[in-house]
């Protein structure tokens, strides 16, 4: 494979699309766009999040020290782009998108309806990085889908995750499965 470098950057893809769902001291909600979201640990299971300190979100989670991620399907594509573009300290995200917040199991921020597969968080550690700080969030329930749900797993089709293009700013679709893990790559263990 033939390669042009690029230097330092961002340009790193896939990535999911979230919506970063937290509250204030007065309880008003607020919804992100997040990409720069990755599963961490299993033991305990943990998600990390890398926020700029100056979005309204990383002021929410500081205060109430919890935070649901919200997948976001690519049906909604618009919404998912323009909770990216506009700070919810300028315009109330939920009412412009006509997202529906739904009460948490275990914590304040509440899930999204729409979004098929919902993370409920609480903080345990934060990094600072430059501007931004990298939270690591306890994942204490995951909601998903009851309509992705099979006798041997989860339908990846039903949940049809918003795919985030860093660097190059696109949004795609999932496509199609190619393989299953922890055991495709086993054809090339010795027979
Ligand atoms: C696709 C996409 C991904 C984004 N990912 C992040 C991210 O991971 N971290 C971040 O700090 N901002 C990210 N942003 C920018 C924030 O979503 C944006 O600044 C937003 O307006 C912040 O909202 P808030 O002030 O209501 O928290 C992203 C924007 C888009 C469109």
């Amino acid at each position: 494979m033939n390669k042009k470098t690029l230097g330092p950057g961002i340009t790193f893809f896939p990535q999911p699309a979230t919506w970063i769902v937290s509250v204030d001291k007065e309880g008003e909600i607020d919804v992100m766009t997040a990409s720069w979201v990755s599963m961490v640990s299993k033991t305990p299971p943990t998600i990390a999040l890398s926020l700029h300190h100056g979005r309204q979100t990383y002021a929410n989670i500081q205060q109430s020290g919890v935070f649901t991620v919200n997948i976001i399907p690519s049906t909604q594509v618009v919404a998912g782009d323009y909770c990216g573009l506009i700070s919810g300290r300028d315009v109330d995200k939920l009412a412009t998108t006509d997202l529906t917040p739904v009460a948490a199991l275990h914590v304040a921020a509440p899930i999204l309806a729409e979004s098929p597969l919902n993370l409920e968080c609480r903080v345990i550690n934060t990094v600072v990085i430059g501007e931004y700080r990298l939270i690591l969030g306890e994942v204490l329930e995951i909601h998903i889908a009851a309509a992705a749900c099979h006798d041997h797993g989860y339908d990846a089709a039903v949940i049809d995750p918003l795919v985030y293009l860093g660097g190059i700013r696109e949004y795609w679709g999932l496509g199609e499965k190619v393989g299953t893990a922890y055991s495709i790559g086993k054809e090339l263990l010795p027979k």
